[in-house]
């Protein structure tokens, strides 16, 4: 057999892929799951948009694009950013991306060499850190903490700047933890990150999902503090449903930014000629959709917190932002039965068919992910389920009946 290269060596599949497969696999043999992994909107993407990508192939619109994207969805990503954010970036400054995955992905080899450290807070999405050791570099990690509301403290991220430290990597709204950073512990950081010459990557891809009117414009912060080192990748998935379309973006200083769309140039190309139409259409029409989506996940965040607390050892906070509900089930973990969090959500799904995503998969043992883009009837089944499989499962020494 052919020899592997030597960085698929360091790479981990992408385990809540797997999650998603073990639930395809099972349901194409007839069985029922209440799925709680999906990392995507329930809802279908809003008829204008799809309209606009008919509109496309019909005016034949199907055809090579600039590789950075074309210019009527640039200014549609600059306009939507000035007028939410009030922060000012140009043609130059933008690059279409499919997905803020690629946006990440190309400023992370953009900008990071091998032997750097870059930071970011775990509990983390796992795209994250591989893509930092794709890269070339070493991704060092700040904990942050259940008790603390998994709070992103900037003093602990400064902490952990060494002579080496390239970039920083925040993720806010988090993904799994739905925590978001603060403004002040943003600013913090933009500062001494500017002053070293750090890079700053700001995954904004729930930006649109905050559920409380907190201060929370990081772009305003980060351009302010930091502009020339700060790449925002940002997405049209989760916002406008939009997840197999496959359209993000990345903003930042043109260097940066043109060295990221030669990478893509030389990679992947353009996003999809159509996909750029429908996400111009998002992006410039009524986000009333985004607000009525944003309305829905709060009512299920808040059902489902009701529901799982009746039963105190799955120990549950409201998230900020975002559509998961972060779970410690290590209460419910003991030593002669299901250990971690990984077996007990294997054994949750073999036994009650309810999938959510092991804590493991985010670097936190001893937590499960619900995602709550799925139906109230899905949440009430789920729910049920999950606490009369806790009922069931619960270590004796703290059962609590
Ligand atoms: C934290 C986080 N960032 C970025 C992404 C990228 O999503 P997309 O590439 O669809 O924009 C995801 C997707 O799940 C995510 O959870």
């Amino acid at each position: 057999m052919g020899r592997l290269a030597e960085r698929t060596k360091h790479i981990a599949d992408s385990p809540t892929m797997a999650i998603t497969a073990t639930v395809d696999r099972l349901r194409r043999a007839g069985v029922e799951i209440i799925d709680f992994g999906a990392g995507e909107p329930d809802f279908t993407t809003p008829e204008p948009i799809k309209a606009a990508a008919r509109a496309a192939i019909d005016q034949n619109f199907t055809k090579y694009t600039p590789a950075s994207g074309i210019v009527e969805l640039k200014r549609a990503i600059c306009d939507r950013y000035r007028t939410d954010y009030g922060v000012e970036y140009t043609e130059s400054e933008t690059l279409v991306t499919a997905g803020g995955k690629q946006a990440l992905f190309n400023a992370a080899l953009s900008v990071f060499d091998p032997g750097d450290e870059v930071i970011t807070h775990a509990p983390y999405w796992p795209t994250l850190t591989e893509q930092i050791k794709l890269a070339g570099a070493k991704p060092v990690l700040v904990r942050t903490h259940a008790d603390d509301g998994f709070a992103i403290r900037a003093d602990a991220i400064l902490a952990a700047v060494t002579p080496r430290t390239r970039g920083i990597i925040l993720n806010s709204p988090c993904n799994p933890t739905g925590a978001l950073i603060s403004e002040d512990d943003a600013a913090a950081i933009a500062i001494e990150a500017a002053r070293h010459g750090i890079w700053i990557l700001v995954d904004l891809c729930y930006e649109k999902l905050i559920y409380d009117a907190v201060p929370h414009n990081l772009p305003a912060v980060f351009a302010r503090h930091a502009r020339d080192l700060t790449v925002l990748c940002g997405s049209a998935s989760k916002a406008y449903a939009m997840t197999g379309w496959r359209c993000g973006w990345a903003l930042g200083p043109a260097p940066a930014i043109a060295a990221s769309a030669a990478i893509q140039s030389h990679s992947t190309s353009n996003v999809s000629s159509i996909t750029q139409k429908a996400a111009v259409a998002a992006l410039t029409g009524s986000q009333a959709t985004v607000r009525a989506m944003l309305d829905e996940y709060r009512i299920r965040r808040d059902t489902l917190d009701q529901w799982l607390s009746a039963d105190p050892r799955l120990r549950c906070q409201k998230p900020a932002g975002a559509f998961y509900m972060f779970i410690d089930v290590s209460e419910l973990l003991s030593v002669d039965g299901v250990r971690t969090s990984a077996q007990f959500s294997q054994t949750l799904l073999d036994e009650s068919r309810v999938a959510v995503t092991p804590g493991e998969a985010f670097d936190a043992p001893g937590f499960i992910r619900i995602s709550y883009a799925t139906s109230m009837e899905n949440l009430r089944e789920g729910s049920n389920r999950l606490l009369a499989f806790v009922k069931a499962h619960a270590p004796r020494a703290v059962a609590a009946g």
